[in-house]
């Protein structure tokens, strides 16, 4: 029995018209042959893609979200809640990736925040870290990660661990074709196990999936994958595209 089952997310952001979307579902995802013991397979569609992908997509697929709520139902315009995400009968959410950091000011505390609600009302979170190019060249990589960290870890218990996935992606590598090297996502990766075995314990850190984020493709996911600490991968651009069923092939595989 592997300790960490791998993962595969495919990020759609905010693209797709509901016919491509559509398109995306019957041509790429209804065609996946993985094995669900091995790999985790979890797409996250616009929210309001979200309903036909859900019913749609072959269930060994799950659909995520790519945000929620810091609050829950009620008197807040234009927010989705958490309860709404449950009520379809999903598990997932995306929370704080860079693009929600850079461009709708969530800070590490709000993330933390989000992250929190949304593991105490039920959902299974992939929680985003990573540094912007300025951060690597100053040498502040690990204190950049470590920080996001910390925020998150803050609000969590040891048991609620089990409901985070931690997506490592530099945002340096995201949609820019500049994928890290397996050696320094490796690096990053076996840094944010150390700090999860000193900071919360033994056990989290062998159990917590730390996947990939920037740039992955069906050419690099093969040698990323068999990298040490690195658990599967967050795909953007590639989830988009029949590259993404080979992306999750070379996932499908049971290494620890
Ligand atoms: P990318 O995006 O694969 O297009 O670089 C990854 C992500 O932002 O999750």
């Amino acid at each position: 029995m592997a300790i960490r089952r791998l993962f595969v997310g495919g990020n759609w952001k905010c693209n797709n018209t509901l016919a491509q979307t559509k398109d995306l579902v019957n041509s790429v995802l209804n065609k996946l042959h993985f094995d669900p013991s091995k790999v985790d397979v979890v797409v996250a569609p616009v929210f309001l893609h979200v309903p036909w992908v859900a019913e749609h997509i072959q269930k060994p697929v799950q659909v995520s979200v790519q945000n929620t709520s810091l609050t829950g139902t009620g008197a807040y315009t234009g927010e989705i809640s958490v309860a709404h995400v449950k009520d379809l009968g999903l598990n997932w959410a995306i929370l704080g990736h860079s693009e929600r950091r850079q461009y709708y000011g969530e800070t590490n505390e709000v993330v933390a925040n989000k992250v929190k609600y949304a593991v105490e009302n039920g959902l299974d979170v992939i929680a985003c870290v990573g540094e912007h190019l300025a951060d690597r060249e100053a040498n502040q990589t690990n204190q950049v990660v470590e920080g996001q960290l910390e925020a998150i870890r803050g609000k969590l218990n040891e048991a609620q661990w089990e409901k985070i996935v931690i997506a490592y992606e530099p945002v340096w590598a995201i949609g820019t074709g500049k994928v890290a090297t397996p050696a320094q996502a490796q690096e990053v990766h076996e840094f944010i196990r150390s700090y999860l075995t000193q900071k919360v314990s033994q056990n989290v850190s062998q159990k917590t999936r730390i996947l990939y984020g920037g740039s992955v493709t069906e050419k690099n996911a093969g040698e990323l994958i068999h990298q040490k600490d690195i658990d599967g991968f967050l795909v953007g651009g590639a989830s988009l595209k029949p590259a993404f069923a080979d992306i999750v092939a070379a996932c499908n595989i049971v290494k620890h």
